[in-house]
């Protein structure tokens, strides 16, 4: 494995040429964009825009064959087949759409259950808690044990007959743990429930093969993997997808609509109705190349020893609560602290001023807040352009932040 030089990736990021004392630790919300991915999209804006799948022309044919090589890209990059790659407008969408097709495809009946974690991001939870709510289904929540890790002893319990489905983040956006999602699809396929990966801060950072989690489906987002905002992926088994019938409904999806009758496409263009984000696909494709080029491994393994050097730095500070799955190589890449007597807002606010950028806040995972006992954290999150000085820089920023919170209070 490849041993990757953080200071010349950075080169590949025009973010850092503008602004060279940006200390970008907020990747888990949104990572930056190298020049090849913008290059990729701006060429199809300048040299080739037009609609895919609808013309014969030479800009409509190259927009077309981009458009699904990028798709290969994709299934290349988490070991699934093309058909079973949707393309969607980011994660939120892929996880309401699938929830919105589950209802109509399960067999729901009231009482039955729904098994998920306390450390969901509100885009997996709330279409849960949506459907739960129209088809009076029970939604149990696996709990966190005292090392950020899922409590797999519960979530043997909870996964009974009565599941039907199993909805689960592949890591956490708040404290980076890496589930175990292949246990907890063993267990879902044992009692016959579906099951869910929320690969949002997962793909990209660490290595993905979905095959290997044998999930169901597996959801994500383009803009937290070096790719552009407003397009993700719904992954789907092929089995499933073809059975299942889209929820939002257009142009393109049909083979055949009479006035009694429709005949969709098969997957998975009858799940990408209307004109898609071709721009934003291919420059999902391009992310995944750049990925590539640089090898999940090797990314994984520096944002490991990131995460693990941030940690143990943090946890040298006083009056500080780190909380971050500490298992070797089990982390996205994620380190929230907070510390006793500042709001992490005042934290984030500090540190900005330093240039050194993170999140505060609930992260828009806010059953993790009210676990935890803080309703609000900071977080740190590390990727491939990140290095040892990024995290000497938030440890300065740091001490400054409490050493103007004891003189003042
Ligand atoms: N889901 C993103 C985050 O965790 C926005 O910050």
């Amino acid at each position: 494995m490849k041993k990757l030089n953080p200071q010349k990736i950075k080169k590949d990021f025009p973010i850092f040429d503008g602004q060279p004392e940006l200390v970008y630790l907020d990747s888990a919300s949104s990572s930056q964009t190298p020049q090849v991915v913008l290059d990729a999209m701006n060429e199809y804006y300048t040299g080739y825009r037009a609609n895919i799948h609808r013309a014969l022309y030479d800009a409509s044919q190259r927009a077309t064959n981009a458009y699904e090589e990028a798709r290969k890209d994709i299934a290349r990059f988490i070991g699934a087949d093309e058909k079973e790659i949707i393309f969607t407008s980011g994660a939120t969408a892929s996880s309401n759409m699938l929830a919105s097709m589950l209802k109509q495809y399960l067999p729901l009946k009231a009482g039955d259950e729904i098994v998920t974690t306390v450390m969901e991001h509100h885009s997996n939870l709330l279409p849960l808690r949506k459907l739960a709510k129209e088809k009076k289904l029970v939604i149990k929540h696996i709990a966190i044990t005292d090392d950020f890790e899922l409590d797999m002893k519960q979530a043997e319990k909870y996964i009974t007959t009565k599941t039907k489905i199993v909805s689960v983040s592949l890591a956490s956006n708040v404290l980076g743990t890496v589930n175990d999602i292949k246990r907890l699809g063993a267990l879902a396929h044992k009692r016959g429930a579906v099951m869910i990966a929320d690969g949002t801060e997962a793909v990209g950072h660490i290595p993905v093969d979905v095959r290997a989690l044998d999930c169901d489906f597996l959801f994500f987002s383009a803009h937290k993997m070096c790719g552009p905002t407003g397009i993700g992926i719904l992954y789907g088994k092929k089995e499933l997808l073809e059975k299942i019938e889209p929820s939002v409904v257009g142009g393109g999806i049909v083979t055949k609509v009479t006035k009694t009758e429709i005949i969709y496409k098969p997957a998975p263009e009858r799940f990408e109705s209307g004109t898609p984000n071709i721009a934003g696909a291919i420059g999902l494709g391009s992310a995944i190349r750049y990925l590539e080029s640089i090898g999940m491994k090797a990314i994984h393994a520096h944002t490991s020893k990131l995460t693990a050097l941030a940690q143990k730095k943090l946890n040298a500070l006083p009056g500080i609560a780190v909380l971050s799955g500490k298992r070797a190589g089990g982390n996205s890449g994620i380190v929230s602290f907070v510390i006793d007597g500042m709001h992490p807002h005042d934290i984030s606010h500090i540190l900005a001023e330093e240039n050194v950028a993170v999140r505060a806040g609930h992260h828009c995972a806010m059953l993790l807040g009210e676990a935890l006992g803080y309703p609000a954290t900071t977080r740190a999150s590390f990727y491939l352009y990140n290095s040892e000085k990024d995290i000497a820089a938030l440890i300065t920023a740091i001490k400054k932040a409490q050493k103007i919170f004891t003189k003042n209070f």
